[in-house]
């Protein structure tokens, strides 16, 4: 890059190569020097003034990836300001993919140097402002992306002033705030540029959808503040002759709906909500989805029965029902948004105390409507089918059993005879078979939440009475091979053996070999994970009697402690399993403590060697120390009784580790 006579292709090599280097390596692994030399080369690139756009763009995007070991540069003011000024200039050139990259860096700056951007933000307002405004959409995007970072940074300063109650140190600019009366306008702005015929469910980021939530994050970072700037903008708008505005009236009201008090937003919302609903037979589609949309948006935030401020209440229920029963039966985009508003229609009443029951008398036809949508055959749209599956399952969990037994039974009847039905599937291709797995899954999940329900009945006898039933479909769900549908089954059968306690023995001569196939999915790793959790219910369930099967599993759990290949993750469940077995079958725990206990003094030597570069691996290391201690916990009060002697041996390290951590400062808990 010094070399005055290298030509345009050389540097522009040269560009990709620092880049490339940049994105690998972490910020520790240079020096400032070296940090240097490469900010020098980048910003040289970035200023070339012969006409090569490619060395120009190359600049760009390293300069990107070595941000992050600009720290010291950054600090320095002169430095600052020198590197600030080229990227804003990089900003407005003449090739729209440079100026994207600009904006990307931008953006990467906002999140990185938050509290050093206050000089800047006059200068960075402006070219976000113009570039959302009129630039080409790849361009604007990151103009919008930039503002939405700023609220993610100012949200989360926020959040940890307010967790750690020192709101005065916090280094807060409150730049959002400051921007308001410009900022709003301008993504409302964005909000009006929908498209005239979109692909339905092409589901590419757009300009309108990302200033919408931007607009969203702003209401969150703002709060109150917001409402009164976007209330005319609802009102003006949300009656126009044109689609386009409605919808984007609409989209606006929905977007502040998280973030403002509910005081704040009553008004709004109550002279909106019934506008909402009546809306829901707006002539246009798209003002339909959104409309569907907002409305789930209200049940999500402003949706609570026993605080006395709720858009939903005893006298207008029937309504809104009547409104959700009609609007699922619209186009599938529509429908889709439906299932959404109907999901946290019926959270609102889990644990609403005498509340809850307010849904029931109209269990059944949600239940019809639900089935009846995830049938639809007029869409290629799988994810309708997976809404009205999942919003079935939250109206199941939520709703009050007393009322609603004889209809779940009736529920599980239908749920077993669909998954009997996905055997006789035609399968030709490879894709068949992934719509047959999809659904597979989603109904072993509905057949979960049902067992899950009725686990808290005192009454199993119904549960006693369908499992055989249920067992032989998911045996066969296990004999079709996708890792997918395993987990969802296993999830079910877990469910299953927690609900039917002891009786669950007389499947373990079939299940076992499943159970242990799922204990080695390395590859599939939540397989494997949420096997050794079905192990743990299964050990409650059996008692004693899981004895026979120890000696696999127990083999397949130290295998799997001792392979390289899985997931980490997976490992201190594992540990904690294997003092859920040990507790579970006492002294006869004597045969694999030679086994485990190094397992054990191996993980704790691993903690006491662990690099803790991140929170993520300092959360592990506690994670996994809290496994180990489960492991001997659940060890030493299996064998206390009777064979208390055998644990004699390890007590020292036992002590020793438990020292160790007492004695660390950084331990959470
Ligand atoms: C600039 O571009 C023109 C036309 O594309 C070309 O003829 C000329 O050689 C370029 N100059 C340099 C220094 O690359
Ligand atoms: C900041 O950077 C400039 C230019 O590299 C340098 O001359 C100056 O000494 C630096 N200032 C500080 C305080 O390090
Ligand atoms: C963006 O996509 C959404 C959903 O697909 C659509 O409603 C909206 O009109 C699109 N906007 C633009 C500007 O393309
Ligand atoms: C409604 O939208 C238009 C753009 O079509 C905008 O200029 C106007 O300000 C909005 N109306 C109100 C009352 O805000
Ligand atoms: C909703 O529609 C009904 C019947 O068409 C009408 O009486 C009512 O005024 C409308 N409500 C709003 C808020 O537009
Ligand atoms: C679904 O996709 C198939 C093949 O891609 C197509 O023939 C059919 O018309 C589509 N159906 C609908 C309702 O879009
Ligand atoms: C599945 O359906 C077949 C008939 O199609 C029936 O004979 C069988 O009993 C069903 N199996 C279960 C477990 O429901």
């Amino acid at each position: 890059m010094t070399k005055p006579d290298a030509p345009p292709s050389l540097k522009q090599a040269t560009l990709d190569a620092i880049g490339y280097v940049c994105e690998e390596i972490s910020p520790k692994d240079l020096e400032q020097d070296q940090v240097n030399a490469v900010l020098t080369a980048v910003v040289q690139g970035m200023n070339h003034v012969e006409n090569s756009s490619g060395v120009r763009l190359a600049a760009v995007k390293a300069l990107y990836n070595a941000l992050d070991f600009a720290e010291t540069n950054f600090q320095n003011e002169s430095e600052r300001n020198y590197i600030m000024k080229v990227v804003c200039e990089t900003a407005i050139s003449k090739e729209a993919d440079i100026r994207k990259a600009a904006f990307e860096c931008l953006v990467s700056i906002a999140s990185t140097y938050y509290d050093l951007l206050e000089p800047y933000m006059q200068t960075l307002f402006e070219l976000t402002a113009n570039a959302a405004r009129a630039d080409e959409e790849q361009v604007a995007l990151q103009a919008i992306e930039f503002w939405s970072t700023i609220c993610d940074e100012e949200v989360a300063i926020q959040e940890d002033a307010e967790e750690s109650g020192d709101v005065s140190s916090a280094c807060h600019f409150h730049f959002i705030e400051k921007a308001l009366p410009l900022l709003v306008p301008m993504l409302l702005e964005t909000l009006l540029k929908q498209e005239e015929d979109q692909d339905e469910d092409d589901g590419i980021w757009n300009i309108s959808m990302a200033g919408g939530t931007c607009l969203g994050l702003v209401a969150t970072a703002v709060k109150d503040a917001i409402v009164p700037l976007v209330m005319p903008f609802i009102e003006g708008n949300i009656t126009k002759p044109d689609w386009h505005s409605r919808e984007a009236a609409t989209f606006a009201f929905g977007s502040i709906l998280e973030g403002p008090s509910v005081e704040k937003l009553a008004p709004l919302v109550h002279a909106g909500f019934d506008f909402l609903l009546n809306a829901t037979k707006d002539q246009n589609n798209h003002v339909r989805e959104t409309t569907a949309w907002a409305l789930s948006r209200a049940f999500e935030f402003l949706h609570s029965p026993t605080s006395g401020v709720s858009v939903v209440t005893n006298a207008n229920l029937p309504h809104v029902i009547e409104i959700m029963l009609t609007s699922i039966k619209d186009s599938p985009n529509v429908a889709e948004k439906i299932c959404g508003a109907l999901y946290f229609l019926a959270l609102g009443y889990e644990n609403a105390g005498s509340m809850s029951s307010v849904l029931s008398p109209y269990f059944g036809q949600l239940v019809s409507a639900l089935l009846a949508t995830a049938d639809r055959s007029d869409s290629n749209n799988s994810r309708l089918c997976a809404s009205a599956y999942e919003t079935l399952n939250e109206i199941v969990r939520c709703s009050s059993i007393a009322d609603t037994l004889n209809m779940i039974v009736l529920l599980l009847q239908e749920i077993l005879k669909r998954l009997n039905q996905t055997f006789e599937f035609q399968i030709t291709s490879s894709e068949d078979k992934e719509k047959q797995s999809d659904l597979q899954a989603l109904l072993c999940g509905v057949v979960q939440v049902i067992l899950q329900k009725f686990s808290n009945c005192d009454d199993k006898s119904v549960i006693i009475q369908f499992a055989d039933q249920i067992m032989v479909l998911f045996l066969r769900v296990f004999s079709c091979d996708s890792s997918n549908v395993h987990e969802e089954a296993m999830l079910a059968i877990g469910a299953l053996a927690y609900a039917t306690g002891p009786e669950f023995v007389k499947y373990m001569p079939e299940f076992h070999k499943y159970l242990e196939m799922g204990l080695q999915n390395f590859g599939a790793y939540q397989v494997c994970c949420v096997s050794v959790g079905v192990v743990a219910d299964i050990c409650r369930a059996l008692d004693d009697e899981v004895l026979p099967y120890c000696d696999a599993i127990m083999s397949a759990l130290l295998k799997d402690l001792s392979s390289p290949e899985l997931h980490r993750s997976v490992k201190p469940p594992i540990l904690s399993c294997i003092g859920d077995i040990a507790l579970t079958i006492g002294e006869h725990f004597e045969k694999y403590v030679p086994y485990t206990v190094p397992m054990l003094q191996g993980a704790a030597e691993l903690c006491s060697r662990m690099d803790l570069p991140d929170d993520d691996s300092t959360e592990y290391k506690n994670e996994l120390r809290r496994s180990i201690f489960e492991a001997y916990s659940g060890i030493l009060q299996g064998v206390k009784n009777s064979k208390s002697e055998l644990m004699v041996p390890y007590a020292s390290h036992i002590f020793q580790f438990a020292e160790l951590v007492l004695r660390e400062t950084s331990r959470y808990s």
